[in-house]
Order: C-alpha cells, then structure tokens, then sequence
C-alpha cells in the first residue's frame, strides 16, 4: 500500500485523455458485461455529490463498523471505482480489481443507469444512489475539475458548459431523474446529500434496513457519526496522505478541493446571479416534463 499507483501522483487526467476512443469502448462493454454478485452494493452518484461520505457509511454496515480497518486503509482500496481504469502497482485496472474483490463488494460509479452493469438491472442487484442540489455540484466540480487540471477558466463558463451537457458525467438532470423515478424499486436506496446533512442517523437507519444489516446500537452510533463528520474524514484523508507522503506541493492542495467546505448552500456565495438564475431556468426547462421541482428532490 505504498500508494504509488494513486491518481495524484500520476497526471491520471491526461492518462485518461489519451486513452484511445477504442479503448474507452472496449472499457464500455467491460463494464456492461461485468459479472456481478448477489451480495454486491453499488453506489452510484453524479460526481461530487458526496459520493465519498456514502461510500464510507455504506461500506462500515457492510463491514460489521470495522473503525480500525476504515481509518487504516484508503477507501480506494476498500472500494473499487469501476470506470476510473487506473493500474495498480500489479498492472491491473479497476475493473479487474473490482473481479478480484472479497465479497461484499462495494463499488463506486458514476455513471447513468444505462451504462452501468447489465446485470445490476437483470439481477435486481442493490444500488445506494446519492444525489446533491445541482448548483452545490456544479461549484464542487468546478474546484475539484480545476485541481486536476481536467478543466480550466473561470466558474460562469463552466456552468456555461455544465448546463450544456459538455463536462464530463452530464447530463446531470437525466443522471439523477432517472434514478429518482426508479426510487421506490426494492434494490434502490435513494438518498439526498442534503438529507444526509440534515438527519444523517436517519439515513444510517434506512440504509441498515436497505442492506438488511442490523441497526447501529446507541453507543456504536455516536462513534459512527462522529466518524462520518467532516472534520473527521477530511483529517483522516489528510493522515492518510501524510502516510503515502503526498503533503508536498500540490497534491496536498488537490486533497484540500476534495474534502473542500462540506455545507449545503456553498453556491450561494460562490455563483454569480446570472449562473444562478441560467441554472434555475435550465433546473425548471429540464423537470417540466416530469411535472416536478428541485424542491420535490432535495
Ligand atoms: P464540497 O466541494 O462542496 O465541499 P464526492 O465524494 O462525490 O466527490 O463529493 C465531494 C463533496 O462531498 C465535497 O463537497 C466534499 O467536501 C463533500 N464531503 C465529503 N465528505 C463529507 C462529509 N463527511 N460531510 C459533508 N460533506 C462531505
């Protein structure tokens, strides 16, 4: 666990960028095809919806609250990132790392239902899906794409292209809709961000059910959600960078973008009026057809 093969250290952007479009396809139908498991969990998000915070929930109930294994090992290792095709330091991408995992598996994705695995549909198998108010995502994926340098200018042309379905992962709308129209099936688990932050020992209690695991004792409680701050996790994450000695330079600042302010709202300081009202005319256009509000989600 030396972390060499880490993504910060590599420029995996322009890794990423120069995967031939062939491979990139070769990819798609990898992870159409992917067996799964009956036992697999899936966490499923629209970038920067607070993926991370889940994932970290979502693999202590699987785990039996394993605190030492969580705060000893990176969530990379513990949970695999499907379609993020980094090589760890045997050669192997995350898509063979995903077949090679012990079983519980939890994996990440972000990418729509329809180019998820097929079997997930075929099989029934679960799904925790977390959504986040668009305009707090499109600020945290403003900072964060710019700290990897996967995108560059200034936040009103990024929501420019955001609302115009040209960043990476969008459409955003059609990401979350579809998910929130499936939100009753059995193997969904819906959940917003902003939920999370307004009642996490509600949502922690739903998912115990979702994943038919016993409930968190009073006690083991407060240390799980003393766990899932964000104090907490960004002081975890920064130790744990320490260990794989990523505190120089930038990669340390990288991190600092990752686990960045952690509030719902931060838009509200951040976007300027015209992105806000292009977004809500984009939000309104966008759920028309569904006869719902950004309320009726969040
Ligand atoms: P901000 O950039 O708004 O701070 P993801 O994991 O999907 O990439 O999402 C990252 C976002 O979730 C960041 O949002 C990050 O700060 C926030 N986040 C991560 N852990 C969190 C926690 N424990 N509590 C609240 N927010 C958290």
């Amino acid at each position: 666990l030396d972390g060499s093969w880490l993504p910060l250290k590599q420029d995996w952007s322009t890794r990423w960028c120069s995967l031939q479009e062939s491979y990139k396809e070769v990819c798609a139908q990898r992870i159409h095809n992917f067996e799964t498991r009956e036992s697999d969990v899936f966490v499923v998000t629209f970038m920067k919806s607070g993926t991370t915070w889940m994932q970290e929930l979502a693999w202590l109930l699987l785990n039996q609250l394993d605190f030492n294994s969580a705060k000893g090992s990176f969530l990379y290792y513990r949970s695999q990132f499907i379609e993020f095709l980094m090589n760890d330091p045997s050669g192997i991408d995350t898509i063979t790392a995903c077949e090679k995992m012990i079983s519980p598996r939890l994996i990440k994705s972000h990418l729509p239902a329809q180019l998820l695995p097929r079997e997930i549909w075929q099989e029934g198998r679960k799904i925790i899906y977390l959504a986040r108010n668009p305009k707090d995502v499109v600020v945290s994926s403003y900072h964060f794409l710019n700290a990897i340098t996967l995108w560059k200018g200034d936040l009103d042309t990024f929501v420019d292209e955001f609302v115009n379905d040209q960043i990476c992962y969008t459409s955003y709308w059609s990401h979350v809709i579809d998910f929130w129209r499936m939100r009753n099936e059995p193997n969904i688990f819906f959940a917003t961000y902003e939920e999370m932050k307004r009642d996490l020992r509600n949502v922690i209690e739903r998912l115990c059910k979702f994943l038919a695991v016993p409930n968190v004792e009073e006690e083991i409680m407060n240390q799980l959600l003393h766990h899932l701050s964000f104090d907490t996790m960004k002081g975890c994450f920064r130790e744990i960078l320490y260990d794989l000695k990523y505190t120089h330079n930038n990669h340390n600042s990288n991190f600092r973008k990752f686990m960045r302010r952690g509030i719902v709202g931060s838009y509200k300081d951040e976007l300027s009026a015209v992105a806000k009202e292009k977004m809500d005319k984009w939000t309104k256009d966008s759920l028309k057809d569904y006869g719902i509000t950004e309320s009726d989600i969040f």
